[in-house]
């Protein structure tokens, strides 16, 4: 399983992206608004920095397909790493086909059953992304919803990588891991957790002990 990170904030991505660990970046309308910045440009400062797919998700009030179809191509227009992505319903699915047809990649969001992941794989969707997080806050387990996908694409040989998003831990970072998501879009404060362990912590200050007294500050 790879890593994106899920943010529109510049400081982080260069923290993940130095880390060594991530291999792309996603964000939507209320991560774009909460950096209160001009979509393009954040996207393409994004672009510069981390050379992996960039999910851009169209306007929120955009809902209708040409809407969405001139808006993805305008955010193709960005960069040649953009993945434009389109909220799950059945004007999204007209707007995947046809920008999947002129070789845009898409990634289908707002996924919350395995039967819309299905029909925006047929459409063409590069990724679907299922909302692990928020099945969980109406307390529905969403990491049966990520294996279900994961299994339904196996067998069918369906080539639509699944983004595991909404990922709140690093419980569910593994989970994900075992239900077979191809992608987890981790925050960065979820990624720094996973680099912790109290046990490493006093290893570091054990091994710098043993060291110091018997060489010193050396
Ligand atoms: C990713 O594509 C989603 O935009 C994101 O993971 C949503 O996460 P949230 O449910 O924590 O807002």
């Amino acid at each position: 399983m790879k890593f994106f990170i899920d943010t529109a904030k510049v400081e982080d991505i260069k923290k993940a992206n130095d880390m060594g660990i991530i291999c792309g970046v996603t964000t939507n309308p209320s991560l774009i608004a909460k950096e209160g910045r001009v979509f393009e440009e954040v996207i393409a400062e994004i672009a510069s920095i981390v050379d992996g797919p960039i999910s851009g998700e169209v306007k929120a009030t955009t809902i209708d397909a040409e809407g969405m179809i001139k808006e993805g191509k305008e955010i193709a227009k960005i960069h040649p790493n953009m993945v434009v992505k389109i909220p799950m319903t059945v004007e999204g699915l007209k707007a995947t086909k046809v920008l999947s047809k002129e070789g845009i990649k898409t990634n289908v969001t707002l996924i919350f059953s395995a039967a819309q992941a299905l029909l925006a794989a047929r459409a063409g969707a590069a990724y679907v992304s299922p909302f692990l997080g928020r099945l969980d806050d109406i307390s529905m387990p969403g990491i049966d919803l990520v294996r279900t996908i994961a299994d339904i694409f196996q067998i069918h040989g369906i080539e639509t990588e699944i983004i595991a998003a909404s990922v709140r831990n690093p419980i569910h970072v593994i989970d994900c891991a075992l239900a077979g998501a191809d992608i987890a879009t981790v925050p960065y404060a979820t990624l720094e957790q996973m680099t912790k362990h109290p046990l490493t912590d006093q290893g570091i200050e054990k091994f710098q002990a043993d060291y110091k007294k018997v060489f010193g500050d050396q």
